[in-house]
């Protein structure tokens, strides 16, 4: 799905204002990824331009999006690969941990931005890849199903540090795709807050709690490591962005706002039956309220819309 939002865009010059706004569009809150996330592409579009001119070197900082279930992180790069201008794919760490042949699948997944490209590889080499549920690739204790986890990341890390792979008659050289992985880390906070509130602990209440809050939360590469992610693979994602719990207006706001949110596509819905949908706020914030308790962020708001308003549809 191609906005005329997204076509506009195509002509002008892509700024990250540009591409924060457009994922505005799609995604409620979050503004720390969003702008973490816009300032990345923007940067990593810009050196396409120079790096064909055999310009000066520039180091990228692959991005690691941390945070809650159902908070968005999938949302926000589906989003942002309809408006980057680069080739964007993306894969599923369960999934290559699932599969006997890891190698082949990041072959096909190298094959994938070539095909997004074109075949044109010089652009196929400054692609993006998003790498969904990283931390389903956690070192596992005992189990073994397909290829382990840490397996799949020794595989990710050669690509991820620039290795050159063979496809075929044509050489791919990684050295300057940007990768951007989430994952929802559950247990992570512990690992942080148990690491980081030692010397903290004594400080007194009130409005030093907030800075404390912040120090607390600010995930290190050491706790990635007590997580369950290899030194060198958390090594490759120096750029780490937080997603946060949704609060009720954000959930309000979620089934109201988006272009695509579940309100105006029931309205449109029942447009074409000539019917015209008119929901009271009050009932967004019940069902916010409930969607809130069951703690899958906004995860949960299609099932209760739906089983709220299937009867009255019927
Ligand atoms: N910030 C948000 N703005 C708008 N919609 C959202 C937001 N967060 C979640 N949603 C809605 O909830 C659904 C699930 O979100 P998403 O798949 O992005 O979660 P996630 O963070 O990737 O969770 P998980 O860790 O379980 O994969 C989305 O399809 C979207 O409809
Ligand atoms: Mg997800």
């Amino acid at each position: 799905m191609e906005s005329s939002n997204s076509r506009q865009a195509q002509g002008k010059k892509l700024t990250p204002s540009m591409i924060s706004n457009y994922l505005d569009q799609y995604v409620v809150g979050q503004d720390d990824a969003k702008k973490t996330l816009s300032v990345a592409v923007y940067a990593h579009y810009r050196k396409l331009g120079r790096q064909r001119q055999d310009d000066v070197e520039v180091v990228k900082s692959n991005i690691l999006l941390i945070g809650p279930t159902g908070t968005g992180k999938t949302l926000l790069c589906e989003t942002l690969s309809r408006i980057a201008r680069v080739p964007f794919v993306t894969a599923n760490a369960t999934s290559l941990a699932q599969s006997k042949y890891v190698n082949e699948e990041i072959e096909a997944l190298l094959l994938r931005l070539l095909d997004k490209a074109e075949g044109d590889i010089a652009k196929a080499q400054h692609g993006i890849v998003f790498i969904d549920e990283i931390d389903k690739l956690k070192a596992a204790e005992g189990e073994q199903r397909g290829t382990s986890g840490e397996q799949v990341q020794h595989a990710l890390l050669k690509i991820m540090e620039g290795a050159s792979v063979r496809l075929g008659a044509q050489t791919f050289d990684t050295t300057h795709v940007l990768f951007i992985c989430a994952g929802a880390f559950v247990g992570l906070e512990n690992i942080t807050a148990k690491n980081q509130a030692y010397g903290f602990i004594s400080v007194g209440a009130g409005e030093d709690q907030h800075i404390l809050d912040r120090l607390n939360t600010r995930v290190k590469p050491t706790d990635l490591f007590k997580f369950g992610l290899i030194p060198e693979f958390a090594g490759r994602l120096p750029v780490i962005a937080n997603l946060h719990n949704l609060s009720k207006e954000q959930l309000v706001r979620i089934m109201i706002e988006p272009r695509n949110s579940i309100y105006n596509q029931f309205r449109e819905m029942l447009k074409d039956e000539g019917v015209e949908l008119d929901i009271e706020h009050a009932v967004f914030q019940q069902i916010a309220e409930m969607a809130f308790e069951y703690k899958v962020g906004a995860r949960s708001l299609r099932g209760i819309f739906e089983e709220i308003f299937m009867p009255v549809l019927y």
